[in-house]
Parts: C-alpha cells; sequence; structure tokens
C-alpha cells in the first residue's frame, strides 16, 4: 500500500502496537532480495493466498525479501500476492522513519468496529489513489517470524493497511471497491503508462 502523503489528514488515530511484535530485527537481516511486483490487472493478483502451515527459513526469507521490496517501493505496506508468492504472508511499517516493521503470517480479524474514509494507493497500482471505506479499527491474531501467535489492536492509517493488505491475500486488489466505469478507466491509464515505460 502506498500513501501520496503518509499519515497526512489520514483518519484520526494511531496504532497500539506491542513491542517489537514481529519478532523481527531490521539490522539482522543478512540476504535480501528485491521482488518484482505484480501490475493491476494481472490476473495472478486474485490468487487467493494458503496458509502458512510452518513459520520456516524460507517463509522468513520470504518476509525479509518483502520488507525490502516494501522499502525501496517506497510503500508502507506488501502482501504476498504482490510478489507473486501465493501465502498468507504481510509485511507493514507505517512509521515515519520505518523502524516498526510488522510482519503478520496468516492473519486473521478478531473483531472490527467504525468506518473510516481515507484516499488508499498500492504499489500493484501505481500513480492511482482512491477513497475506500473501511474498518475505523481492528483485532487481528496473526503469526510472528518465530511461528508464535500474538495480537494486535490498530486504528487509523495501520488498521487501514492491515485491510488493504489482508484483502490482497483474498485476491482483492483496492480499486475493486470502485464502479466499474472507475476500474476501467484504471485499467486503461495503466496500459497507457506501461507502454510508455516499455
Ligand atoms: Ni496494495
Amino acid at each position: 500500500m502506498t500513501f501520496p502523503e503518509i499519515g497526512a489528514d489520514y483518519c484520526v488515530g494511531s496504532a497500539i502496537l506491542p513491542p517489537n511484535p514481529s519478532g523481527i530485527n531490521r539490522d539482522n537481516r543478512p540476504f535480501m532480495a528485491l521482488l518484482p511486483i505484480l501490475r493491476y490487472p494481472d490476473d495472478r493478483l486474485h490468487t487467493v493466498a494458503r496458509k502458512v502451515e510452518e513459520v520456516d527459513a524460507t517463509v522468513r526469507k520470504l518476509a525479509a525479501d518483502m520488507a525490502e521490496t516494501m522499502y525501496a517501493a517506497p510503500g508502507i505496506g506488501l502482501a504476498a500476492t504482490q510478489v507473486d508468492q501465493h501465502r498468507q504472508v504481510i509485511v507493514i511499517d507505517v512509521s515515519e522513519d520505518k523502524s516498526q516493521l510488522l510482519t503478520l503470517i496468516n492473519p486473521e480479524i478478531l473483531e472490527r468496529s467504525g468506518e473510516c474514509e481515507g484516499e488508499e494507493g498500492c504499489l500493484s497500482v501505481p500513480g492511482i489513489y482512491e477513497t475506500v471505506t473501511r474498518s475505523a479499527a481492528v483485532r487481528v491474531r496473526a503469526l510472528n517470524l518465530d511461528g508464535q501467535p500474538f495480537e494486535l489492536a490498530a486504528e487509523g492509517l495501520l488498521a487501514v493497511c492491515i485491510q488493504h493488505e489482508m484483502d490482497h491475500l483474498q485476491g482483492k486488489v483496492f480499486v475493486e471497491y470502485l464502479s466499474r466505469l472507475k476500474q476501467t478507466r484504471i485499467k486503461s491509464k495503466l496500459a497507457k503508462q506501461a507502454r510508455i515505460t516499455a
């Protein structure tokens, strides 16, 4: 997920994060690689991700590469679906100084409340920003990189980002909340961009 101005005039509220919930140390990731990001309307973005059976070295490597790819883009969230890996893995960092990397494996929403309208963007839909209505607060359960379950209460930008990335794992891109007409316009705009960069 991307934002035109990170955190600017967004749904009021802040994230309540447990200390280092993902259990990852950003300075301790030796082998990282940038992964290619699928672009809407690529059909592979509609793949439903399967659950991670075991949080092993392969999953940890995927999460580390996804984080690197997200920071480099730059973005504030990335789902494995977007890098053509169809496993339930999400990385998010909505902090301004990029110091709060959060990795969610097999995330489930336990509770939602309120409604929040905000502008969203997506690394798979470059340059497009549209307003989407989401739950204002969510309570999520997921596994961390050690395979341990944890719960997270999020509101504001973090809550929106979690919902956006969890949609990716279900094969849904945020523009699919928009009207057919808008989706068609976005597709032709992206096709034009692709021709220019090709
Ligand atoms: Ni996205």
